[in-house]
């Protein structure tokens, strides 16, 4: 892997250095040699605009700021401007410069893009250079990217999406904990993923914009946020929730796009009650989903976190990484390094085990007693009884996996046991962020069984 002092350097102008802002200088610090060797340019934040700018020089370090923004506007040696202001004014208007100086702009202001998107990006191509805005729908979620380019040879039919995290937790925290609106909201806000202004999240505002942009890429249309029929999730109430428990049914704050066979397009955003087993359903506190119906593909459903810091950080650097590695003439699909991967071969999990045996006295002994041999804890048995071979069943507590397969060997040469054991692992609930349920035996590692 190259070292990021061998390669070219590709220079960020910042504007904004609220708190996606950190997190962008934060994490191209953090990562700034896998980035190099990813985008085959070294990505560096070369200059900062933020008013105040003098308090935050813990994240600055030696990276010159300034509380004008034409000293990031009038730099010609910056490849890219990134736009972390937000709101309308004077967002549009620092854009509009870069773009017209012949400047790359990444940007995550879904307002800017759904008010001023249909001038702005034929303003970038007029200049030819590019908007990313990744990070402006959905933070974290790669869906702006995978709209562009996977699904490029399909007709996307529909967009079925949470998109606003704020309200997705809302619903979900009186749903799951019975707490009423006003506390769930103050938790969200706390949580650090609500807008400045509640109405926003709660009105179903912020999702109207992102469907906005997704839907003009989706069916290669204007930005239409006018077009957005809005309702937000503000009377609904822990008793709603209830009886759409007793009907098996949840209720998400959904963002909907559909394209009609006639053309015609409608885009809605509102609470929906769904199948207590729809996809959607699944989807739950502040994650965001975005369910895509296409000609070619069938549905496809993205899941994970939409908002917050690091998750909108990690999208404005995804764009990033691609504007540079598309200028410097590195695919992204390359790999960016050839060392032998360093796998983990140590797992622990609870094990399912099933053992088709004759029913004889002693067979659950002999067992036990090899099972006990390597250390291996038993959580329940159950026989089934029945007609030769009988099923024996066995849930052990967390083993080593190598154990378990030392004793299934020495077990499958009873006399007493008919056919191979079967094993499944047993998957917890998925915590986020943990990979796994199956946990690896080395610290840190992924465990990924
Ligand atoms: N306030 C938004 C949400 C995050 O709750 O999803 C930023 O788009």
């Amino acid at each position: 892997m190259k070292h990021a002092q061998d390669v070219k350097q590709w220079k960020i102008g910042l504007l904004g250095l609220g708190t996606v802002g950190r997190g962008v200088v934060e994490i191209l610090g953090e990562r700034s040699a896998i980035l190099a060797a990813r985008a085959g340019v070294d990505i560096r934040v070369a200059r900062v605009f933020d008013r105040s700018w003098r308090k935050k020089q813990d994240v600055l370090g030696d990276i010159p700021a300034s509380d004008n923004a034409d000293d990031v506007l009038n730099d010609p040696e910056l490849d890219v401007v990134v736009e972390l202001i937000g709101g309308l004014e004077p967002a549009h208007d620092f854009v509009r410069r870069a773009l017209e100086s012949g400047k790359n702009v990444v940007t995550a202001n879904k307002a800017l893009l759904a008010r001023h998107g249909n001038t702005l990006l034929p303003l970038a191509r007029k200049h030819q250079v590019s908007v990313g805005f990744e990070a402006a729908v959905a933070g974290a979620l790669p869906v702006i990217r995978n709209m562009r380019r996977s699904f490029v040879s399909d007709d996307v039919s529909a967009i079925h999406a949470i998109l606003n995290g704020t309200s997705n937790f809302i619903l979900t925290r009186m749903e799951e904990d019975g707490m009423d609106y006003a506390e769930a909201l103050k938790l969200a806000q706390d949580r650090g993923f609500a807008e400045a202004d509640p109405t926003f999240d709660v009105g179903g505002f912020d999702a109207g914009q992102k469907l906005a942009i997704l839907a003009a890429l989706a069916f290669d249309t204007a930005i239409a946020e006018d077009a957005v029929i809005v309702e937000g999730i503000e009377t609904i109430r822990h008793k709603d929730l209830s009886f759409a428990a007793a009907m098996n049914r949840v209720i998400r704050p959904l963002a909907i796009a559909r394209k009609f066979p006639d053309g015609r397009i409608s885009l809605r955003v509102h609470a929906a009650m769904l199948p207590a087993d729809h996809a959607l359903a699944a989807v739950q506190d502040e994650k965001n989903a975005v369910m895509i119906d296409t000609s070619n593909s069938g549905p496809a459903m993205i899941m994970g976190l939409g908002a917050g810091a690091r998750p909108t950080a990690a999208a404005v650097i995804s764009d990033l990484v691609f504007l540079a590695g598309r200028e410097s003439g590195q695919s992204q699909i390359w790999l960016s390094g050839f060392d032998q991967p360093n796998p983990v071969t140590e797992f622990e999990y609870r094990f399912y085990l099933r053992f088709q045996t004759v029913d004889r006295p002693g067979v659950l002994s002999e067992i036990s007693r090899i099972l006990a041999g390597e250390q291996i804890s038993i959580a329940s048995v159950h026989q089934y009884e029945g007609a030769e071979p009988i099923d024996l069943v066995v849930v052990t507590h967390t083993v080593d996996e190598a154990a378990l397969k030392r004793a299934l060997d020495s077990i499958a040469k009873l006399e007493s046991i008919l056919a191979a054991p079967i094993w499944i692992r047993m998957k917890e609930e998925h915590q986020s962020g943990e990979g796994d349920s199956g946990s690896s035996v080395l610290p840190g590692a992924d465990g990924r069984g």
